[in-house]
């Protein structure tokens, strides 16, 4: 495996081939937790690995540097899947400074037994020198901490971007262009839908000052290092922190005896008479982490339920709560569902939809028990108002 991003520039990680959960995040094809070791006259370990796999990380620094020789050991990001290592690190290499800034020292110190390490607490735009190269420091407050930082080495055009840019994608190999583009690029924008979406604000941010950086490469915390297609991805991140709407319809629901399932269909069905590409998921048999990534890039949503116990199905409520927490911004939808004797959830669905402000389209459809063929009509023309506002929406952007 090449692991060498530059002369004295080596990728020093964990590649995690097994692992399927990141805090709900279903992460089918894995993971790593990439750490960097920059070898100069003062030699740097960027980043950790998860704690159980400190020993393997501290072998392949072993065998590239005596641990004695690490002055400084750089975290930039405080979650436990780059900081869990930290302990084992810092015990190892008994000569290194920690380096990270305030927020981060107060955070690791929160997790961790840190007596005994030495700190250099370091502010947004300081720099240290290596040798011939040196690492500058900036401070990226909710990408994805508060404590989050990227590390620049500028002699190299070299950025260390933590979880910003990353993806949770096992492999054998280290960079992009030893990859298909269109797999690596697929979990790229599932990993910014799960994981970051929520702050899209901030990564603009920090978008505009990676404007302002000469960049060659980009090395994340998760998955390959961008070293041929750092624009690709970089023009990806400004069309996903807006949340740019494609023409393009989710249709999302429950159904208990199909009646629900029969409306959503409908919908489907009113969409493709317009042409626009519409997809449907059934909450029961899709995760949440699809339906982030598929939220990401729709202009509309339609999320149907039948009422159960006079509100909503547990599931589609799950799928809306955790839509909710990562704020998708700028969608137009509608909402539909079946109930028997009393109603409710409906009712329950606009209230989330509100929440996330969802620009309605139309009235919510409701019936009872059996959709009738008026039902049904009324659920195909929604499809086609769906339809026609993505439409409208992409084109006046
Ligand atoms: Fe990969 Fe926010 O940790």
């Amino acid at each position: 495996m090449d692991v060498n991003i530059s002369a004295g520039i080596d990728w020093v990680g964990h590649v995690d081939w097994g692992v399927r959960d990141f805090h709900g995040y279903r992460t089918d094809a894995g993971s790593t937790y990439n750490a960097y070791l920059i070898r100069d006259e003062k030699t740097a370990l960027i980043d950790t690995v998860k704690g159980i796999y400190s020993s393997g990380l501290l072998a392949r620094v072993a065998q590239l540097t005596d641990l004695s020789a690490i002055r400084y050991v750089i975290c930039n990001h405080a979650e436990p899947d780059h900081s869990g290592g930290l302990s084992a690190v810092m015990t190892a290499c008994r000569n290194a400074e920690l380096v990270c800034d305030a927020r981060c020292r107060d955070a690791l110190q929160m997790h961790y037994d840190t007596n005994g390490w030495k700190w250099r607490i370091v502010s947004d735009g300081e720099s240290i020198s290596l040798g011939k190269r040196s690492m500058s420091f900036l401070e990226t407050p909710m990408v994805h901490w508060p404590e989050s930082m990227f590390t620049y080495v500028p002699e190299e055009k070299l950025l260390f971007s933590m979880d910003a840019f990353g993806q949770h994608y096992a492999s054998s190999c280290r960079f992009d262009d030893e990859e298909p583009l269109d797999k690596v690029m697929r979990e790229a924008k599932k990993y910014y839908a799960n994981i970051v979406m929520l702050y899209g604000r901030q990564i603009a941010k920090v978008l505009e000052r990676a404007a302002g950086l000469e960049i060659k490469i980009i090395a994340p915390s998760h998955g390959v290092i961008w070293r041929k297609n750092p624009d690709v991805i970089l023009s990806a991140y400004r069309d996903w922190v807006v949340c740019r709407p494609g023409a393009k319809v989710l249709v999302i629901y429950d159904t208990m005896w199909k009646s629900t399932e029969l409306m959503a269909e409908a919908i489907v069905d009113g969409v493709a008479d317009r042409g626009v590409e519409v997809r449907l998921f059934n909450v029961r048999n899709t995760h949440i982490t699809t339906l982030a990534e598929e939220v990401l890039d729709c202009a509309a949503l339609a999320v149907g339920s039948p009422t159960l116990n006079m509100t909503l199905m547990p599931q589609v409520a799950a799928a809306l709560t955790y839509l909710k927490g990562l704020k998708p911004a700028g969608k137009c939808g509608i909402t539909f569902g079946s109930y028997g004797w009393a109603k409710g959830g409906v009712k329950a669905i606009e209230e989330y939809m509100a929440s996330m402000n969802v620009e309605m389209v139309g009235e919510s459809i409701e019936a009872q028990f059996v959709p009738t063929e008026d039902v049904l009509e009324k659920c195909r023309n929604a499809g086609r108002m769906l339809a026609d506002r993505a439409l409208e929406m992409v084109d006046n952007l």
